[in-house]
């Protein structure tokens, strides 16, 4: 019989010493925790519209084939994506969420002691499944004013990397890479150092004419790159898990695409963001609703004193000067879910999502009570 240290020396060593990713509160733990009627959830970036009727209808007509599997290659979806965006289909991986391609790339890309060079504060899976594979991951804080720190990334580059990660609109900031950052950086990348642009939040940016039209942009260059996109945020299906890399390469997203398990993305799944890509009267109700609230929301919390980073997605950023810990446990006891941040250096703030006019008035009260 193993002993519990020898059991754990069962598992790898990059796995023992890996942070634990916050995924956030569900709904009924903070119902019944904090003895809450009404929980007002703004830690996750879902729609506060949710799904869309096409979507949903879609969703519905699937369940009665639930007795079969799903496509194994999303052969629709990913005929339809290739329209939407104009890469070849043979280009397109369709993942569980995108946060299984950030997986799926680092487990095909990286190897013990790569370089990956990522920004601080980020989405905590780029670091995370980097360091599972034993990587090396360099995190170079933003700047103080919360812009991408270009010059420091590019520095960090010119020492040799083998992937370069981040998302723009970055989560948690908000602030977006320009045109000519992007070029900058894809082009001081070596041919083989893959750029891994995370678009998430990509629906509520691409508006903004800064924001750099990826795909024709990468194209123009010559080292290897994935861009990440997903159905979870503007398309409001973030409990359905389907998003979507699209990779300079087809050998490339071939290889990606074998570690991923068979039927990764479900029937309902499946049906639903076909019909989500069709549904543009529920993306450009999505995204008025989000600028104007966004809009609003960052206006009142600036005039109540907060410093608010300047944000290109569905969620503020914005300072606290005090551990956010708190503060977010205290909104918790009001049935306000929103996310503190805990990395190094930015514990002061905290990311809340832009929810339905209603939501965001009780936030804005819920805080006006505790100050
Ligand atoms: C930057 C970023 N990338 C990826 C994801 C994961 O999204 P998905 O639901 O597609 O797995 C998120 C979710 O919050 C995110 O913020």
């Amino acid at each position: 019989m193993l002993n519990p240290a020898e059991r754990v020396s069962m598992v790898r060593k990059e796995v023992v010493g890996l942070p634990r990713y916050n995924a956030g509160l569900p709904e009924e733990h903070v119902r019944e925790h904090y003895q809450v009627e009404r929980v007002v959830r703004l830690a996750s970036n879902e729609n506060p519209f949710g799904v869309g009727t096409k979507a949903a209808r879609a969703a519905a007509r699937a369940l009665v084939d639930l007795g079969k599997y799903s496509d194994p290659e999303a052969r629709r979806l990913r005929r339809a994506l290739s329209a939407a965006t104009g890469a070849g289909a043979s280009n397109i991986v369709v993942g569980n969420g995108s946060e299984e391609l950030i997986c799926l790339i680092c487990r095909a890309c990286l190897r013990p002691a790569d370089r990956v060079v990522t920004v601080t504060p980020s989405f905590l899976l780029h670091e995370i499944y980097p360091a599972e594979q034993g990587a090396d991951v360099v995190a170079v804080p933003m700047r103080s004013d919360l812009a991408f720190p270009v010059e420091e990334i590019l520095d960090a580059m010119a020492d040799g990397c083998r992937m370069v990660i981040f998302s723009s609109p970055s989560n948690p900031v908000g602030t977006i890479l320009t045109a000519s950052a992007l070029e900058r950086i894809h082009r001081s990348a070596q041919p083989r150092t893959l750029l891994v642009i995370d678009e998430a939040y990509y629906e509520y940016a691409r508006e903004n004419p800064d924001y750099p039209d990826s795909l024709r942009l990468l194209a123009g260059g010559s080292a290897p790159y994935a861009v990440l996109r997903t159905f979870s945020k503007a398309y409001g299906l973030a409990g359905a898990r389907v998003g979507y890399g699209i990779f300079s390469d087809p050998d490339i997203a071939g290889h990606i695409d074998k570690l991923r398990t068979p039927f990764n993305v479900n029937r309902i799944a499946q049906a639903a963001a076909l019909a989500a890509l069709d549904d543009l009267d529920h993306i450009e109700r999505t995204i008025t609703h989000n600028r104007r609230e966004r809009e609003r929301l960052s206006a009142e919390l600036q005039r109540r004193g907060f410093r608010v980073a300047p944000s290109h997605a569905n969620f503020l950023f914005m300072d606290f000067g005090t551990d956010s810990v708190k503060i977010a446990e205290r909104l918790l006891q009001s049935g306000i879910v929103v996310k503190p941040w805990r990395q190094k250096g930015f514990q002061h703030f905290l990311r809340v999502t832009i929810g339905s006019r209603e939501d965001n008035d009780l936030f804005l009260q819920a805080l006006a009570n505790l100050l």
